[in-house]
């Protein structure tokens, strides 16, 4: 599969998982692509397969529990320009912290902004906590998440050309 990971991050816990991601799905024979939002142009996810999403969880103006700025930029790009996302295949991290009110809000946004226009997550959301406080057993937990991601297309269920 061709496969878009797309991320937003300030201290590059997001980057470094999908860095994780991206090498074990290319290890499974996927073709993928990293992108921060900032550079991510809404128009190229028809390009690919699978559009993996992850972004840490942070507040601004006083709101908590938010994606990444950048994100939320891009999830407006979307809304404005009216991407059509039905049929698309999601998948969505996130990297938070469990001290906070909204753990990991950012990935409930995602969800609701995909559930609204009609997307069905391939595979359950993962949700790391504190990843540079545990950083070998996060790395795994993502590894066995992208693997799971990686094999459904193996089996067929995300496309042809797996
Ligand atoms: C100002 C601030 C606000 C945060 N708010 C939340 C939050 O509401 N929920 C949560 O789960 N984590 C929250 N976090 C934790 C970060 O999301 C977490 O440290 C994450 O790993 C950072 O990812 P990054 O390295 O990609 O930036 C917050 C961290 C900071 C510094």
């Amino acid at each position: 599969m061709k496969i878009i990971v797309i991320y937003g991050t300030n201290s590059g816990g997001t980057y470094l998982a999908a860095q994780i991601i991206s090498e074990a799905l290319t290890g499974l024979g996927h073709q993928v692509t990293i992108k921060n939002a900032t550079e991510a142009d809404h128009h190229e996810l028809q390009n690919y397969d699978l559009v993996v999403m992850g972004s840490n969880t942070w507040n601004f103006s006083k709101e908590e529990g938010l994606p990444h700025e950048e994100i939320r930029k891009f999830l407006n790009k979307i809304s404005y320009n009216n991407v059509p996302l039905e049929n698309k295949n999601f998948a969505v991290y996130g990297l938070g912290d469990s001290s906070y009110m909204y753990f990991c809000g950012s990935v409930d946004v995602l969800e609701k902004f995909l559930s609204e226009r009609q997307v069905k997550l391939v595979i359950p959301s993962l949700r790391i906590d504190g990843f540079y406080f545990r950083q070998a057993e996060n790395t795994e937990k993502i590894r066995q998440w992208t693997e799971n991601l990686g094999k459904l297309g193996v089996v067929g269920e995300l496309g042809e050309d797996g």
